[in-house]
């Protein structure tokens, strides 16, 4: 019986297929983990324990709870505690939403029982020095450079930065406009954190979040019975800024009738509490976020602009991804480096054609998308040579989805999915596809020389 070397030694199996399960378990058993199997995750749960000293394998699928929902109880009682998980092969969306919720990693089905007690074993080796990492890593993160949290060295993010390192110190009220995932969540901790405010709270109200029955209270708080159910007082988010900055994120998005309450508190700079005719003196550094356009909302109505002109004292403009030239390849990298090292992958580097691929995107959901399409580069299982290519086409045809497209071109890119998935599935088995798929051989060539899909970028080694 192997020897496992330190003190984790406890796999917890989940999966409905007993026979799965049994093989699992075995596998487990041999390599001389103490394996305790349950065919669902409710009766998994008991055994789940802060400080366990274990992994937790779980498949995916599952009646009752899923994989995904018995992640996220698992990550609810201690979230140190590694979860794997067992995804269908090619499920690249799951598999990157499941690292995301915090899985430990993933591995794709049908798999070597090898490659899985290579992965627990990594994770069991790894979790007395995840804590240990994160504790160390709290340590040394010391002050960082607006170069480093906000990246990019395009002329228009260079002036960005002196920008911000200019707004930082001084109060006026300023409004930070962009495309979404421009960055601008970024651009209000920057100028908060390199400001006199930085030992403060910085408190992020989402205005676009808020249901407007409660917004009013959930700004200004309340005394104890201002209205029925208010059986406590409580400080509102604007309180609880105070001497700090508050971040009113999407302002576009907040209710007209709410506007004038929120002017007034702007200007008188005191506050009442609903229920209570006791001002309280408000000090707060204000900024302000949106996408939209509040010129245009204020010509249509929907804004007040006498609270535009408030929070607008200084506008702070985040231009769109694709004009920041090649800051696109150097975030690319970045968030790369990120997922890399977040999800225990090796950091890999992109060909000419692909940095071309990228450089030719238009980005219309800006560095959010970039980012996602980082991780889903680092997480996918396709050859590298394809990876970009499948995951701008893949792209494509969801905005397609909400563009107009012909039939003929959502048929085109229907085949080449269905061949590419094919492929995969089979390693570039081309017998294996033709048998599946029902295509004469010659069929199949033609197909996939029109598709420029090639079968020995899915052989595996
Ligand atoms: N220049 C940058 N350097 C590093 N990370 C960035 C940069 N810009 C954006 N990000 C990252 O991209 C993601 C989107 O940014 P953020 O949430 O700030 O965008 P946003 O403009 O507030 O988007 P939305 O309009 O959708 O609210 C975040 O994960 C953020 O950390
Ligand atoms: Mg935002």
């Amino acid at each position: 019986m192997a020897m496992v070397g330190n003190e984790c030694h406890e796999v917890i199996l989940v999966d409905d297929d007993v026979e799965m399960r049994t093989a699992t378990a075995q596998w487990f058993d041999l390599a001389g983990y103490q394996v305790r199997s349950y065919p669902h995750a409710v009766a998994a749960l008991s055994d789940i324990v802060q400080g366990l000293r274990g992994v937790v394998v779980s498949d995916v699928r599952m009646p009752k709870m899923d994989g995904m929902q018995f992640l996220e109880q698992v990550n609810g009682v201690d979230p140190d505690i590694p979860v794997v998980l067992i995804t269908a092969h090619g499920d690249v969306t799951m598999a990157v939403e499941a690292m995301r919720q915090g899985a430990y990693d993933f591995i794709e089905k049908p798999f070597d029982p090898e490659r899985l007690l290579d992965v627990i074993r990594r994770a069991c080796e790894k979790y007395r020095l995840i804590v240990e990492n994160r504790q160390l890593r709290r340590r040394l993160a010391g002050p960082v450079s607006i170069e480093q949290r906000l990246i990019g060295t395009s002329a228009v993010m260079k002036r960005l930065h002196e920008e911000i390192l200019n707004l930082a110190d001084i109060n006026a009220a300023v409004l930070i406009q962009g495309e979404t995932g421009t960055g601008k969540e970024v651009v209000a901790r920057c100028l908060h954190d390199f400001g006199a405010r930085h030992e403060q709270r910085f408190v992020a109200v989402n205005c676009a979040a808020v249901p407007d029955s409660v917004f009013e209270s959930e700004l200004f708080g309340y005394e104890k019975g201002a209205f029925t159910g208010a059986d406590q007082q409580r400080i509102g988010r604007f309180e609880y800024a105070n001497k700090g900055s508050l971040f009113l994120d999407e302002i576009g998005s907040m209710p007209i009738a709410l506007q004038v309450k929120v002017l007034r508190v702007l200007q008188e700079r005191e506050l009442l509490r609903v229920g209570s005719n006791e001002p309280h003196l408000l000090d707060i550094r204000l900024i302000c976020a949106t996408n939209k356009n509040l010129r245009e909302e204020c010509s249509a109505g929907r804004f007040r602009e006498d609270l535009f002109y408030r929070i607008n004292v200084v506008e702070l403009n985040i231009p769109p991804l694709r004009d920041r030239g090649e800051d696109v390849l150097l975030l690319f990298d970045f968030f790369v480096g990120q997922a890399a090292e977040a999800y225990r992958r090796p950091c890999v580097t992109i060909s000419s054609h692909g940095a071309a691929l990228l450089l030719e995107h238009d980005w219309p959901g800006n560095v959010r998308e970039l980012k996602n399409m980082a991780e889903r580069f680092v997480l996918s299982s396709l050859p590298m040579s394809q990876r970009l290519a499948s995951m701008l086409s893949g792209f494509e045809q969801e905005v397609s989805g909400v563009q107009k497209t012909s039939l003929q071109e959502l048929m085109r890119l229907h085949e080449r999915a269905l061949l590419d998935h094919a492929l995969l599935r089979h390693q570039g088995d081309v017998q294996a596809v033709m048998e599946e798929l029902v295509l004469p051989r010659r069929t199949l060539n033609e197909k996939m020389t029109r598709h420029q899909l090639d079968r020995r970028n899915y052989v595996r080694d």
